[in-house]
């Protein structure tokens, strides 16, 4: 739970039956807490008095014990939306880490859905385990201590999330155990790394890559200051996605590359790279192609992988 002192100040502790929490503003019961409602107040034996909160998923990963080096909130929230991760969805992830993705993972995928990790090290696996247990079940989750640059298992996946240094690597399995349509995404530190794998994309059967920065700048609101903080976060990480074509049916990833090519023609544009026409698939003309006076289709888990 989070301990809510004052507006810049709040801790996260575990609560533990019969024992009590001790701090300079007095003691308390953590049995006075345990079954009261989130966001109940509770008075010190020196009468200070403190709010306790459930912690959001964010808190928890800002404070989880780190193995390896978590991707953060900010890079998390743009990546469930980024990859479409839903309700259901069946997802493989490289490496696991720290846990912080898996956990926003499992928590998006919800009961029906899964997430196998393949993670390298044995430690950070463990560490990972302990992490996610503290805020989700892990009965949808099955870490394997494995190589994802060696192959992978699964087939038929809904998307493939990769947090590791060389994903273009994993590209050949991806476009075997990816469904059709289905979304891969990288996070990736350097610009070197992205140019790397935006090659192998391009040389994949993989179509509308697309790569993006989120930069999240806090704001002071305090009376009259009101103003950016003073401090951000200058880099994180750059944000890959790519999904895959079909590799059998009348229209192939070549075929759509040779449309772009004659679109650029058309357009007296001898490069091809009109910032519309940076993708695969021209976005504009696959709006045009959509009945709009149909009903919308409502989207279940089951019926996501077909149109
Ligand atoms: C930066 S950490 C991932 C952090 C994780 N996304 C999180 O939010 O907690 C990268 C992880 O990838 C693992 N890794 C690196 N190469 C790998 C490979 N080829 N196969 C599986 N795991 C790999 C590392 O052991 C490390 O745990």
């Amino acid at each position: 739970m989070l301990i809510h002192e004052r507006k810049d100040k709040t801790h996260m502790v575990t609560l533990v039956e019969g024992k009590d929490h001790h701090s300079h503003l007095g003691h308390f019961a953590f049995d006075d807490v345990i079954g009261q409602p989130d966001g109940t107040r509770i008075r010190t034996s020196k009468g200070s008095t403190y709010l306790v909160l459930r912690p959001r998923l964010m808190d928890h990963i800002l404070r989880m014990p780190r193995g390896a080096q978590v991707i953060y909130p900010k890079d998390i929230g743009p990546i469930l939306l980024l990859a479409d991760i839903f309700p259901g969805a069946r997802i493989l992830e490289s490496g696991v880490g720290s846990g912080a993705l898996t956990t926003a993972l499992l928590r998006a995928v919800g009961p029906e859905g899964n997430v196998v990790g393949y993670e390298l090290r044995e430690d950070f696996a463990n560490r990972a385990r302990k992490n996610i247990a503290a805020f989700a079940p892990l009965d949808n989750l099955e870490i394997k201590l494995r190589d994802v640059y060696e192959g992978i298992d699964e087939t038929d996946l809904d998307r493939i999330v990769l947090d590791l240094p060389e994903p273009w690597r994993v590209l050949p399995h991806a476009e075997q155990a990816l469904r059709p349509g289905g979304i891969l995404l990288a996070y990736l530190p350097t610009i070197i790394q992205v140019d790397e794998l935006r090659k192998a994309l391009d040389a994949s059967m993989f179509v509308q890559a697309e790569t993006i920065e989120v930069f999240h700048r806090g704001w002071n609101v305090s009376g009259r200051s009101v103003r950016p903080d003073h401090r951000m976060v200058g880099h994180t990480g750059f944000l890959t996605t790519a999904r895959l074509g079909a590799t059998s049916g009348p229209i192939t990833p070549d075929d759509l590359a040779a449309n772009q090519l004659d679109n650029a023609a058309d357009a007296g544009d001898p490069q091809g790279d009109h910032p519309h026409r940076s993708n695969m698939i021209d976005t504009d003309d696959a709006v045009d192609a959509v009945d709009t006076d149909s009903a919308p289709r409502p989207s279940t888990p089951d019926n996501r992988s077909v149109l």
